[in-house]
């Protein structure tokens, strides 16, 4: 997720893209730049944040005085952060922003080649720029954008501004583009935040959109090579409403984009029902056993695959705490082919980086899942997958989570694939995920939020489930402790009564996590009435609803491995509507960092 910015009108661009980036710099902080058409092409661009960028504005001794220009800032997935992947990419005829990922891009790089093309930068976006050039040769920058867009596979927002032209072209596809209203000028952006300071009136482009922007503040909008009207909307929103696209808070809108972050993860790597990783695929053929190690959610991901990978390849696979294990002493043997998995969002937690030295030290082939590019833990690893979570700015992490678990299955049937095991009804399964999330959000949210002004004020709650559902109890207590500040424990469900049930009456409430699985569902349930039978009130989430419940939350019904991706949501869910009802500051609770780089 990155931000794009434009503008077209009388003043001087420069000033007006900065400040855009810098209201769209919570979509992505790794590299910025800016590009402004005067009598050429002007652009500077740097790896860093926005304030970077305009101090090397500053000191630059390009003009930077045209009244055209685009800006973006970037969230790096293909190529690192760099000044070279940085955006714009130019040559001396075009200059073009990206958001979004082309997924069929090294092919047409093949193309490209073929035809004498060379490309600069390890990125998607340099290859749209090269495809359009390609078509300019006998098109119209116009047709030749239509004609290019045609064939890219992937999501994509654009900008592209071409030499002795005073226009700015857009188009549209999966990712966000609005188009700024104002008396004779206009704004590009991925939301309203980057020009809410010059007007409130857009137009949000639809899917398949492509738009050519005029020096008078006319517009043109075409799909499908017809001319089309989009409606104008406006906002009454201020910066940081609009930072965090109309939610009260950053986790709420995480949440609520966890279906487009996990799209962008599984088709980043899954490729026409075949993974791609980029890892070494005779070390993950010959793996026979695993360790996985990290911290708090990230660790929470990797013991809720655990029941994926040991169902679907039969090795061990070891969940570790990675504050433990770096002080541990793990038995490794010579030929027991351990890959070890370190997981971490923000790629700078210090126990999980010195769990991944000691790993090294041990001569341990490493793998990180990581969500920030370049970060330590992704640069000291072997191998690092990333996931496409975009930045992740609230404290309480979700939608790295559900991405993390995401890679984490995509590397198990990556195995079994090479194993030799048809993994075809997994990747579909995990494919059809995505949408299911994007309903569910919508259908739920409010909802939850009327169950949690049930409970909002309990001082302790207890989270219960049995197998994949005994992590996700796990993390939907962590959910809760950490912004609601109440005591919450998540627990086996069959350990219910060897202790913890001493904590049960009407004053502690428990979240029963049952998928409708066998044997499981009716071992969960018969656990559940054990809580009944002391008053303790019972949410029970499940796709198959059980008269013992106070509370009832109807989840999807997926198949048993793949419950953990739609269950995770309503616990996320419900943690943020007590945070929020109780007033908490559920972005930065106290005592809490996003990243924890001391031990
Ligand atoms: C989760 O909501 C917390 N922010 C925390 O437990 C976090 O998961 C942990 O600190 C690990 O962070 P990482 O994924 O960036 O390594």
């Amino acid at each position: 997720m990155c931000g794009i910015v434009g503008y077209i009108g009388n003043k001087k661009a420069s000033g007006i893209l900065l400040n855009g980036l810098a209201a769209l710099e919570y979509r992505g902080y790794d590299s910025a730049g800016i590009a402004v058409l005067n009598d050429r092409i002007e652009v500077i661009k740097v790896k860093g944040k926005v304030a970077d960028l305009v101090s090397a504005c500053l000191s630059t001794k390009a003009a930077l005085n045209g009244t055209i220009g685009i800006g973006h800032t970037r969230w790096a997935t293909h190529g690192k952060p760099s000044k070279e992947n940085a955006h714009p990419h130019s040559n001396d005829e075009f200059a073009i922003v990206h958001n979004g990922i082309i997924e069929n891009f090294k092919e047409i790089d093949d193309f490209l080649f073929q035809h004498g093309y060379k490309k600069i930068s390890a990125t998607d976006t340099e290859t749209i720029l090269l495809l359009i050039d390609y078509f300019s040769k006998t098109l119209s920058t116009f047709e030749a954008l239509k004609k290019a867009v045609s064939l890219l596979k992937g999501s994509f927002a654009i900008a592209l501004i071409r030499a002795n032209e005073e226009r700015i072209y857009a188009a549209k596809k999966e990712s966000p583009l609005l188009i700024g209203i104002k008396e004779d000028e206009l704004f590009l952006a991925s939301d309203v935040s980057a020009f809410l300071e010059h007007t409130k009136q857009f137009i949000p482009l639809e899917e398949n959109d492509v738009a050519i922007l005029e020096k008078n503040g006319t517009f043109h909008i075409y799909n499908n090579d017809m001319k089309v009207e989009r409606p104008k909307k406006s906002v009454n929103w201020n910066l940081q409403t609009a930072k965090k696209g109309g939610f009260k808070h950053f986790m709420l809108k995480e949440i609520s984009e966890e279906d487009e972050a996990l799209a962008n993860t599984i088709y980043a790597y899954v490729k026409n029902d075949d993974i791609d990783l980029d890892v070494d695929e005779s070390l993950l053929k010959n793996t026979k056993r695993i360790i996985i190690v990290a911290c708090g959610t990230s660790y929470y991901a990797g013991l809720t695959s655990k029941y994926f990978f040991e169902e679907l390849l039969s090795i061990p696979t070891n969940v570790e705490i990675a504050s433990e294990f770096r002080y541990a002493k793990p038995i490794v043997y010579e030929d027991d082919n351990t890959l070890f998995v370190a997981i971490s969002q923000s790629g700078e937690t210090a126990d999980t980086k010195e769990s991944l030295n000691l790993a090294r030290k041990l001569g341990i082939k490493t793998i990180s899942i990581v969500n920030v590019q370049e970060s330590t833990i992704a640069r000291l690893s072997d191998f690092v997958i990333y996931t496409l979570a975009g930045p992740e700015i609230s404290v309480a992490s979700t939608k790295a989570f559900v991405c993390q678990l995401a890679v984490l299955y995509m590397l198990a049937l990556k195995i079994a694939k090479l194993k030799g095991i048809d993994v075809k009804n997994y990747v579909k399964e995990l494919t059809a995920i995505p949408s299911i999330l994007k309903q569910e959000f919508n259908r739920i949210n409010s909802e939850i939020e009327q169950i949690a002004k049930k409970y909002f004020n309990v001082k302790n709650f207890m989270y219960l489930g049995r197998g994949i559902s005994y992590p996700l109890s796990l993390e939907g207590a962590l959910k809760l402790k950490e912004i609601s500040y109440i005591h919450a424990e998540g627990y086996p469900a069959g350990e219910l009564k060897h202790g913890p049930i001493a904590l049960i009456d009407e004053n502690t409430p428990t979240f029963v996590i049952a998928p409708n699985q066998e044997p499981f569902y009716s071992k969960t349930i018969s656990n559940a009435n054990e809580v009944k039978a002391r008053n303790g009130k019972i949410i029970l989430l499940s796709d198959k609803y059980f008269s013992i419940a106070d509370d009832f939350i109807q989840s999807p019904t997926v198949s048993y491995y793949f419950s953990a991706f739609v269950n995770i949501l309503p616990l996320q869910l419900f943690a943020y509507h007590i945070a929020n009802i109780l007033g908490n500051d559920v972005d930065q609770p106290r005592n809490l960092a996003k990243s924890v780089t001391v031990e």
